[in-house]
């Protein structure tokens, strides 16, 4: 079967600064899959290229079989592939209900649609189920009649991913979902993640600076020094390699 995705010799310099040099590789769907590397060497840099925000100056993405490198990032979301921010983008104060049910398109506001009632009803419910669902399981039960503002962060980076969710996201990017978040809410985060992969099939590709969590999740790992490929293998194999420790250490 054709990866979920597949990244193939991407560049993309800032000025002077070689961000990506020629960077390939695939991610298999129904994966969670590491990317790690000191700071500076390109990570989000690729998250940005593959979720459409830079066009790569050379090299091509495809997602789903479907080149997708040149869309832009609209374009790139309604396919299924989302991806989050370092910091979570939520509507601050609209409660957290109302942040998991304002993202679908709400087929009932569209005018050519509006007097069909009942074909809208049926899918708000829809939606309201399937947003009762998730918040279920990303432990947010409870929270939902709270304004967005009053989450903590780790709380917010749930949201956020949940919404990306009830978009049908298929291939999710998280950008250090676990930053700043205490021990404990971060390896519930990697739980939730595990638990999507196997309840729905969902893929995830995860920034993470915190290697001694990550490393209990993911089934493979991509590591990036000065924008090029490093070393990718298995958790355990690839922090023991001696061009893996160098990279950290030098940094
Ligand atoms: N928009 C930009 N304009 C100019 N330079 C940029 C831009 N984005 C990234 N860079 C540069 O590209 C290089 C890679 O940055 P990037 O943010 O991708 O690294 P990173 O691996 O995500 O780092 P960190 O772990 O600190 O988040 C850095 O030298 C950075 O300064
Ligand atoms: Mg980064």
């Amino acid at each position: 079967m054709r990866p979920i995705l597949e990244v193939k010799g991407v560049s993309k310099s800032f000025g002077g600064v070689r961000a990506l040099d020629k960077v390939s590789l695939s991610i298999e769907k129904g994966s969670i899959v590491g990317l790690i590397g000191p700071n500076g060497s390109g990570k989000t840099t690729l998250f940005n290229v593959i979720s459409g925000f830079y066009p790569p100056d050379e090299g091509e993405v495809y997602f789903e079989g479907m080149r997708i490198d040149g869309m832009n990032p609209n374009e790139i979301f309604r396919l299924g592939l989302v991806r989050s921010f370092q910091n979570p983008r939520l509507f601050q104060t609209m409660s957290v209900w109302e942040n998991v049910l304002v993202v679908p398109k709400q087929r009932g506001e569209s005018p050519l649609l509006a007097p069909f009632r009942s074909r809208w009803e049926a899918e708000e419910m829809k939606i309201g189920k399937r947003g009762k669902g998730l918040i279920g399981v990303f432990g947010l039960n409870g929270s939902e009649r709270k304004r967005a503002s009053d989450l903590s962060g780790g709380q917010m980076k749930l949201l956020e991913s949940l919404r990306g969710m009830m978009e049908g996201g298929k291939l999710f990017l998280l950008d250090e979902p676990a930053a700043g978040v205490a021990p404990r809410l971060a390896n519930e985060i990697f739980g939730f993640i595990k638990r999507l992969r196997e309840e729905r099939g969902l893929t995830f590709f995860i920034i993470e600076h915190r290697l001694e969590i990550l490393m209990n999740y993911v089934d493979y790992v991509y590591v990036l020094h000065n924008g090029r490929l490093l070393a990718e293998g298995g958790p355990e194999e690839v922090v023991k390699e001696r061009k893996v420790i160098d990279a950290y250490i030098g940094d």
